[in-house]
């Protein structure tokens, strides 16, 4: 009776993840920035055009295995596939494959890097953040109220990242250890933090709510638990979780303590 009990409240007490239906849980995670679509768009076009070639390579595979069979024909034929025609389709077929996929993901892609990805925002507008991994954990810096990196009154934060809607969103990172990876599965873009070197990232929250921020690069024992939360704002609320926590910052930073910065000069 007992067993009977636990096994009913296990179904009953399913966790979020299984009471998902399977075609939930096969999805992407939500995209919440303004230009995650545009990853989306290059991997749905790839998916695609990987599946048509492969389904035109099976009906090749299937349907000349099915019309040239032993029963169909008694006596075998030797071709070398060095025919006129025979080299025209091969060429056709190659070069197919070669401009649909090959050049057009590049080009695509390119583009995308060049027009967006790689073309940073710049000014006062920009919300700028710093980050400094390390195992495993990841360092978070905001430059408080004078909007200059390394003076006390930065709010230092371990893991928490809060951000506002609609603002264009700079992350400088480095590392202290190992390469680490600075993943946004919502936001479709992850840059390695390397240590010795400065590397970043932009992008656009187009939604408010709290999501994942993963360490997408192997780097120790603990790799799996390397995670934070990134909370996204309406302008009024990050607005006022800024004002406090600046506040917080001026009397708790304790500015004999050199660990606590960290932080570098911001160059664009
Ligand atoms: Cu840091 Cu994996």
């Amino acid at each position: 009776m007992l067993f009977f009990d636990s096994a009913k409240a296990a179904t009953t007490d399913l966790d979020p993840v299984q009471q998902m239906s399977f075609w939930d849980r096969i999805q992407p995670p939500v995209d919440i920035s303004a230009n995650g679509h545009k990853i989306m768009d290059l991997f749905n076009y790839t998916t695609f055009m990987v599946i048509f070639f492969f389904i035109l390579v099976c009906i090749g595979i299937f349907g000349f295995s099915y019309f040239y069979s032993h029963k169909r024909n008694k006596k075998p034929y030797y071709t070398y596939g060095n025919k006129k025609s025979h080299k025209n389709v091969g060429l056709a077929f190659g070069m197919a494959v070669f401009i649909l996929i090959d050049c057009a993901i590049t080009i695509q892609s390119n583009n995308d890097l060049v027009n967006t990805f790689f073309n940073f925002p710049k000014g006062e507008e920009v919300v700028r953040i710093q980050v400094m991994a390390q195992q495993w954990l990841w360092n978070i810096r905001y430059p408080g109220a004078d909007n200059v990196f390394n003076t006390d009154d930065d709010v230092v934060t371990i893991n928490d990242l809060r951000l506002p809607i609609d603002k264009k969103v700079v992350v400088q990172m480095t590392s202290k250890d190992v390469i680490h990876s600075f993943y946004l599965p919502n936001v479709r873009q992850k840059r390695d933090a390397m240590p010795g070197r400065l590397s970043r990232i932009w992008f656009e929250l187009k939604k408010t709510g709290e999501f994942d921020i993963a360490c997408a690069e192997m780097c120790g024992t603990h790799h799996y638990i390397m995670k934070g939360k990134m909370i996204v704002y309406t302008q009024d609320e990050y607005d006022s979780w800024v004002k406090q926590a600046n506040q917080v910052a001026l009397s708790a930073n304790d500015t004999e303590d050199p660990d606590l910065y960290w932080g570098w000069k911001w160059e664009e």
